[in-house]
């Protein structure tokens, strides 16, 4: 049977990732979210220089590029939808930094056990997998003292969105309590879970929470022209994104 996700991000694909992956593998400055908030401002991320990282959901790995062009010594990219990963491979060839794909679901990664520094995910496995899947994974591949850094929609925009691709609103739109799975009617299948799970699930796959960083959209900045489930004014009142930032325990303590 089809999965939806990968149809979803096929159609995505051809309607605006492909067209826009060059420009952004070029960009020289690491940002984060819809609204591009500079890494100079939010520090998400550890030192790069020397580390092995892997992205879990990496799409068209233009922040996987980012993180190569930032020291990583080695990038690999994780993916399930095919046309993602070719437009990562044409990237690939035309800037050549030497990132690696895989084709597969962040939730079964077909990589050795504590092979890499850090596990990285932009809006790929954060969303789009179980987190009581691939959470287990990242622990899993990641060295003892390794870090596992993501981006997701914040728990508090998803309760006040009334639909798929409706702009948040200023009252709550769903229970809290039970959230895990949702299934919109274009884009597949998400996964978003309330904070207290979170932070129980990350500790129980061994991880202590560094940070949780709340992205306020910028003064001054738009709605933006494609992702419109939220407005730059509710987004400077309230956190639509949030970066999580995890160390795994030495596997002793
Ligand atoms: C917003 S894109 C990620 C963008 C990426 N950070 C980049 O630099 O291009 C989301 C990606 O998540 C992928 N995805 C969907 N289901 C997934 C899953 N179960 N595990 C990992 N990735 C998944 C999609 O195929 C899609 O390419």
């Amino acid at each position: 049977m089809p999965d939806p996700t990968i149809e979803a991000w096929t159609r995505e694909n051809a309607r605006y990732t492909d067209a826009r992956a060059e420009q952004a593998w070029a960009a020289e400055e690491i940002t984060w979210g819809i609204w591009n908030v500079p890494e100079s401002e939010l520090n998400a991320l550890p030192e790069l220089g020397g580390k092995e990282v892997v992205e879990l959901g990496c799409g068209t790995a233009y922040f996987g590029a980012w993180l190569k062009k930032a020291g990583a010594a080695r990038v690999v990219g994780v993916d399930p939808t095919p046309a993602q990963l070719e437009t990562a491979r044409r990237c690939e060839e035309r800037f050549g930094l030497g990132l690696e794909f895989v084709d597969a679901f962040g939730e079964e990664v077909p990589l050795p056990d504590a092979s890499f520094d850090l596990v990285v995910s932009e809006y790929g496995a954060s969303i789009w997998a179980d987190p009581y899947k691939w959470i287990p994974e990242a622990a899993r591949l990641l060295r003892p003292c390794g870090e596992l850094v993501f981006l997701r929609n914040s728990t508090l925009v998803i309760l006040c969105s009334p639909d798929e691709d409706v702009a948040a609103v200023e009252t709550l739109q769903r229970p809290q309590f039970g959230m895990h799975r949702f299934s919109w009617p274009d884009q597949g299948v998400e996964y978003h879970l309330p904070h207290g799970k979170w932070i129980r699930l990350l500790r129980a796959n061994g991880f202590e929470v560094l940070d949780l960083i709340e992205i306020q959209t910028p003064a001054g900045a738009d709605t933006h022209e494609h992702y419109g489930y939220v407005t730059a004014e509710w987004g400077r009142k309230w956190p639509a994104e949030e970066i999580w930032r995890a160390r795994l325990r030495p596997r002793s303590s």
